[in-house]
């Protein structure tokens, strides 16, 4: 590793499972000091353990609690110049069936998830000479799917949350998206663990595979560093080819 994030103090929602720990797994090997957010308290934990990092349970549709999970987060690490949203809920459903109550969780974790997070470490994150968000959208920002209307609905308004912050908190502030396509994670059991569904899946793409946390990782830190310093407001698919067609 090259150590692309000494001296980086980056904070990483959803780090107890899936992207987010992928994230803080190669973000750690790269020399950041990071905070771990996760509703998972236990997992956020386990994957601090691992990491020599700190962690902190928090539901970030919680308003209250992020305020104080982030600013207590903020203080320990002595400022926070990064910020990785990745916690997110999924629940694929026809509209007709859709319930009220899931299309309000998926805008409340997804998109106003996302802005409590940012909002809370504002402070910190105007003070740092440089600093980066990574916004965890979808392939679901860019193009309709069956059954995805509450996520898909949360994940563009999160992508064009993230432009307009790019336009606001510039130019010491960038901010950009990830769209994933498939990626196998806890959020995707129900379809890699079933070969026919896989297949389908992949045979649908250009790159003909599923997607890895890595995948995503590895763009989350092109966003993060100065490798992107003159791309912010932008949106990168992470699909092997999904969403282009
Ligand atoms: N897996 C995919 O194919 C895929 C594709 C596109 C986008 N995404 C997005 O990527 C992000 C990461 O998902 P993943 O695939 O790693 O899923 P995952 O289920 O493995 O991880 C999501 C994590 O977010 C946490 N979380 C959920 N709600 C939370 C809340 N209210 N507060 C705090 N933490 C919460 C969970 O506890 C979990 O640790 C999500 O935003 C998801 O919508 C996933």
């Amino acid at each position: 590793m090259s150590a692309r994030l000494k001296g980086r103090k980056i904070l990483v929602t959803g780090a107890a499972s899936g992207m987010g720990r992928e994230i803080a797994r190669l973000f750690a090997a790269e020399g950041a000091a990071l905070a771990l957010l996760d509703r998972d308290a236990a997992g956020a934990a386990a994957v601090a353990a691992e990491l020599d990092a700190a962690a902190h349970g928090c539901d970030v549709s919680d308003r209250a609690e992020v305020g104080l999970v982030v600013t207590a987060a903020g203080e320990a690490l002595g400022g926070i110049d990064g910020i990785i949203n990745a916690a997110g809920i999924l629940d694929i459903v026809p509209f007709a069936d859709l319930a009220p109550e899931s299309w309000d969780r998926m805008l409340a974790v997804n998109l106003t998830g996302p802005f409590n997070v940012v909002k809370a470490a504002l402070p910190f994150l105007q003070a740092a000479e440089r600093a980066t968000i990574v916004n965890i959208a979808s392939v679901s920002a860019l193009m309709p799917m069956a059954g995805t209307t509450g996520y898909s609905a949360s994940k563009a308004r999160l992508a064009m949350f993230t432009k307009a912050i790019a336009f606001d908190l510039g130019p010491n502030i960038r901010a950009n998206s990830i769209c994933p396509g498939v990626i196998k994670t806890e959020m995707t059991r129900y379809l890699w663990e079933n070969a026919e569904h896989t297949a389908r899946a992949a045979d649908r793409v250009a790159l003909k595979r599923l997607g890895e946390p890595g995948d995503v990782a590895r763009a989350a830190l092109f966003f993060s560093t100065e490798d992107s310093g003159f791309t912010t407001g932008t949106e990168l698919p992470v699909d092997g080819g999904f969403s282009w067609r």
